[in-house]
């Protein structure tokens, strides 16, 4: 009779089940939430529902057990005493000059880089597990490449709450958000001395793996290199490359303009491009990424990348007069990729970091450890990788002022100018800092709606989740986030529940570090995606990294010297100031001036 009765009652409630499914807090009152809605797995177990409301939480290799994986073993203990905060790391690193310049030149430094890297890129799932369809391994998931990876699965579909089982039944309105929090009042320059010619760059580069592919869903990715592949200039597709491409010496089709080399048009090359329809086929500029017609920042660095490549064409032709256009091509594409992931690493990162320590490109440093040599790109570095916030009031050329309807698909301003103008320009002016919130441009907003708005259609979990899978403690309040009281109290008012603040707003309402573009989150979080995807690239391995690849030791010294201060000054005639920063009157300071808008900006 018991058992009769139970299985009468799962009867009634599987029933239950499939009538009122999407009502989820039916569900609760059934008595079958799922577990996994409460992240019961601690320490990146992974939780697997068993029955209706039972679960069970895979610790193996975690180096901890018990039922939601809560204790340590030995060697975890003994972690847990004497690993040092990651806030810890960042305050040595970015100070103490003295000490990282004597490190600089000893043996020292290369086994802090290495450490580095290694435990950066250990953080990242390599072969990569889930994505938005898939919340539990699968062979679909991992060799379907036309979806983004994610590295923490979805909020299961059927949890009381859209964060799990904290906050809210609704979720604050996403305009409200931006409009309250992330909108600038007044320009906050970064303190980091951040300038255009890095936001740009930041730009460029990263939309050779940020291709949403908005005919299939959010959750997918166009084009299938899935990092560091250079099809934002030599397209994502063979077709594309071939419009390209010249098909003599291995160079890529270009337009002479004033005695300077500048991309073709899409007359001369057909690809597609996006502009308005104000903008003439004679003028449009063809690139390997379609909407890089949008600024002049991204078809400056287009330029400067066709200009290098046609320059190292030259020099390769010249050591190997028998090779054919393919092998010139190829070769010098590769070249290509090593000099992009050099300044990335020892410009582009360096300067983000505010490290003391010289950061190295050295693909060697890691042949004694164990490290996947590939890369999917996750839905979470596209996320947190929206750095609008950069963006200034407005752009000042050449001492002349530019608002963004006379900035944008201004494609005669590059011509006008010239890339040596553009680059001077661009490097002096300060970008807005990053972290801490009020500094995304009125014209801007949408662009971090449609992020918020795209976190809640693939079911992100809460920010807290992925501070804990970064190694970081959850927050336990909104003032412990802020470090605040009123922005704090309006967050509360909103999501109810610090568990429930979402992954983006996370990122950007965390209190910064001193004197910092953002806060700990965005580094300990963005920093591992960004040096596994660069070491993941297949020129890093051992099989490749060697002269022969790149046509020699001439093309591999082309790119352990590569530098952002060479790609520039070696495609024009007259070297302007360019750096990553604005110009520095006392080369050790890390404070800015007062004295921003000098009369060039
Ligand atoms: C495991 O986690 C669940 C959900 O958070 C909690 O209710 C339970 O008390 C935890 N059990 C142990 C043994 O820690
Ligand atoms: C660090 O050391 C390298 C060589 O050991 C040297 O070329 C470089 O200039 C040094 N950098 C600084 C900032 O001291
Ligand atoms: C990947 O998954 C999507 C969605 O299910 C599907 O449309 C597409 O054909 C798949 N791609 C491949 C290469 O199987
Ligand atoms: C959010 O608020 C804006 C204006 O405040 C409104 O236009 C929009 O419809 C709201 N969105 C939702 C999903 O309620
Ligand atoms: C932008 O500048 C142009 C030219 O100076 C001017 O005509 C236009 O009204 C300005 N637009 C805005 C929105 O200020
Ligand atoms: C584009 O930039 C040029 C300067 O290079 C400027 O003269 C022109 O007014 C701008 N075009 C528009 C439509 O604002």
């Amino acid at each position: 009779m018991a058992n009769f009765d139970s299985g009468y009652i799962s009867g009634i409630r599987i029933f239950l089940l499939l009538v009122i499914t999407n009502i989820p807090w039916t569900l609760q009152l059934s008595g079958t939430v799922n577990p996994c809605c409460y992240y019961p797995c601690q320490h990146n177990g992974v939780c697997v529902r068993f029955d209706l409301d039972k679960y069970e939480c895979d610790c193996t290799m975690t180096g901890y057990y018990g039922r939601n994986c809560t204790i340590p073993g030995f060697w975890s203990r003994i972690r847990e005493y004497i690993r040092p905060s990651p806030s810890f790391y960042h305050y040595i690193l970015t100070r103490f000059k003295w000490f990282w310049d004597i490190i600089n030149n000893t043996f020292i430094r290369d086994t802090i880089v290495k450490l580095v890297l290694t435990v950066r890129s250990n953080l990242i799932p390599s072969p990569p597990t889930y994505n938005s369809a898939y919340g539990y391994i699968s062979w679909e998931a991992y060799s379907n490449v036309s979806y983004f990876t994610r590295v923490l699965p979805p909020v299961p579909d059927d949890c009381p709450t859209p964060m799990g089982t904290k906050g809210k039944m609704e979720l604050p309105n996403a305009t409200l958000l931006v409009e309250t929090f992330l909108k600038r009042q007044k320009f906050i320059p970064d303190p980091q001395e951040t300038n255009l010619m890095f936001a740009f760059f930041a730009q460029h580069f990263t939309h050779q793996f940020f291709k949403t592919f908005g005919r299939m869903g959010r959750g997918f990715i166009k084009g299938f290199g899935h990092g560091v592949d250079l099809s934002h200039i030599y397209g994502d597709s063979l077709e594309r490359q071939y419009a390209l491409r010249l098909f003599k010496d291995g160079k890529l089709k270009y337009q002479i303009i004033n005695g300077d080399m500048y991309p073709p048009t899409v007359v001369e090359a057909p690809v597609y491009m996006i502009y308005p329809e104000s903008v003439p086929k004679e003028k449009q500029l063809a690139m390997g990424q379609e909407v890089f017609g949008l600024l002049p920042g991204l078809m400056m660095y287009a330029t400067l990348w066709l200009r290098e490549h046609n320059r190292v064409c030259d020099i390769l032709k010249k050591e190997h007069p028998t090779w054919d256009d393919e092998q010139l091509f190829q070769t010098t594409r590769l070249i290509l990729i090593g000099e992009t992931i050099k300044i990335v690493i020892e410009d582009y990162v360096q300067h983000l970091s505010g490290y003391f320590l010289k950061l190295k490109f050295d693909p060697e440093l890691l042949f004694g450890v164990q490290f996947q040599y590939r890369n999917r790109i996750a839905v979470e570095f596209n996320q947190l990788y929206h750095w609008h916030p950069l963006m200034p009031d407005s752009f000042f050329i050449k001492g002349q002022e530019y608002n963004y309807s006379s900035f944008i698909y201004n494609n005669s301003m590059l011509t006008d100018y010239g890339v040596e103008a553009l680059v001077g320009s661009f490097s002096k002016q300060i970008a807005g800092k990053i972290g801490g919130g009020k500094n995304l441009h009125p014209r801007l907003l949408h662009v971090a709606i449609g992020v918020i708005e795209e976190s809640r259609k693939l079911r992100l979990q809460p920010f807290n989740e992925y501070r804990k899978r970064f190694g970081l403690k959850a927050y336990k309040t909104f003032q412990d986030l802020t470090g605040e009281e009123e922005v704090a109290a309006q967050l509360e008012e909103l999501y109810g529940d610090i568990d429930a603040l979402e992954f983006y707003p996370g990122l950007l309402l965390e209190k910064t570090h001193p004197s910092s573009i953002f806060g700990e989150s965005m580094i300990e979080i963005g920093a591992p995606f960004s040096l596994k995807g660069l070491m993941g690239n297949p020129i890093c391995s051992p099989e490749y990294w060697k002269p022969s690849t790149f046509g020699g030791e001439t093309g591999f010294g082309i790119i352990k010297t590569a530098s952002l201060e060479k790609l520039v000054c070696q495609n024009v005639k007259k070297c302007p100031f360019v750096a990553f920063h604005i110009p520095r009157s006392d080369k050790d300071k890390h404070i800015p001036s007062e004295a921003k808008k000098s009369d060039e900006l």
